[in-house]
């Protein structure tokens, strides 16, 4: 059930460089193959493969879907499957427990996320590989293997944000973006950026909020200010930052009653929740979205074609190209909050 994928594209997000700097320590497994935003085009097809064949146009996606397990089946309940959901720990194939890879002398190199895409050829198991049209540009459809997808399926399918909401996003990096790019495909009436890098808000505004705050330039918290802005809260709010800090600013941010804040950073610590269990009594509520929601092989396809159609515009997330041998400056770009997604290609 796997498939030898050569990489055409891929691109850096944050949790690569979470994984790659070790800053989680229990999961320090090294050496590994990060990487898990690309597409390419199958090379070769494993026994018992009967979607894809030799050719077809693909993406990765870290949580895949077997389409057999009770969670798979379950129409609305879940889009995490039991064998290939998102999982940092996993660095060998379901298969067998074995890596696909190894050094020269023949000692395993680990796979990240089901997919392992900063290599021009990786093995991934089929629940992990969705086609994509054939007439869709490669470069940009690497975007919908995660942040893009993260960004915009928490609005359209976690949050289901409603046409004249008003929603604040933490983070203007690529996710945050995605859920700006999402929010205005729906016709919310505010989107309140937050950032603490000023340069975040040009691009943000050209995307489509239409407030910027840097809390570093406020004398009181941030989600005070937003409050005041919108009598009483926003009505969504998504934390893009990876930093439980902001998870609670983004918390208290919402209209109590009925706010709902959908974390999707990723959050390297051993700190639990930073909210009292009373305050779960105002009405707000907090959720996660993990891959936007999509059931990766049975809906991607439809958000895929959303894209070629020009209901989510994709072009502004690519803010620098480059060949992979160049990868480290690419990293460097990423951490440095110098970019949105660098494409690099073989
Ligand atoms: N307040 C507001 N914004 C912040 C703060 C803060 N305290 N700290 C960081 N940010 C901003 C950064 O300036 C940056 O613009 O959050 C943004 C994060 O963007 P990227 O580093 O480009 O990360 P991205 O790839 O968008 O991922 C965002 O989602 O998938 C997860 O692991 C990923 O946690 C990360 C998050
Ligand atoms: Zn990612
Ligand atoms: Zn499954």
């Amino acid at each position: 059930m796997e498939l030898r994928i050569r990489v055409l594209f891929t691109s850096v997000c944050h949790t690569d460089l979470i994984y790659w700097r070790g800053q989680d320590k229990a999961q320090r497994i090294y050496p590994r193959i990060f990487g898990h935003e690309a597409s390419g085009v199958v090379e070769s097809v494993g026994e018992g493969v009967d979607d894809l064949e030799i050719g077809d146009h693909v993406v990765p996606i870290f949580n895949g879907e077997c389409g057999k397990c009770v969670y798979c089946k379950s129409k609305k309940k879940t889009n995490l499957c039991e064998k290939f959901r998102v999982n940092t720990m996993k660095s060998t194939m379901s298969s067998d427990g074995k890596c696909r890879f190894s050094t020269e002398e023949g000692k395993p190199i680990f796979h990240f996320l089901n997919t392992s895409t900063f290599t021009e050829y990786t093995v991934v198991d089929s629940a992990c590989v969705v086609k994509i049209d054939r007439e869709a540009s490669l470069k940009k459809m690497s975007l919908l293997s995660c942040g893009v997808s993260m960004g915009v399926g928490a609005v359209w399918n976690t949050a289901d944000v409603e046409e004249g909401s008003t929603v604040a996003v933490f983070g203007l990096g690529a996710v945050g973006l995605a859920v700006v790019e999402g929010a205005r495909s729906k016709g919310a009436s505010r989107i309140i950026g937050v950032d603490v890098n000023p340069h975040k808000s040009s691009k943000a505004q050209a995307i489509g909020i239409t407030d910027f705050i840097n809390p570093k330039d406020l004398d009181k918290p941030t989600h005070q200010r937003i409050r005041e802005m919108t009598e009483g809260g926003v009505d969504y709010s998504f934390e893009c930052a990876g930093n439980l800090d902001v998870l609670r600013e983004a918390f208290l941010s919402t209209h109590d009653g009925w706010g709902l804040t959908v974390m999707l950073g990723v959050h390297p610590t051993q700190r639990l929740l930073p909210l009292h269990p009373m305050e779960l009594f105002e009405g707000r509520r907090i959720v996660t979205s993990v891959f936007g929601d999509f059931k990766g092989k049975s809906q991607l396809p439809h958000f895929a074609n959303q894209c070629i159609k020009g209901v989510v515009k994709l072009d502004e997330f690519i803010t620098h190209e480059m060949p992979f041998s160049r990868i480290n400056e690419a990293m460097q770009l990423l951490s440095d909050g110098a970019s949105l997604r660098c494409l690099l290609h073989f």
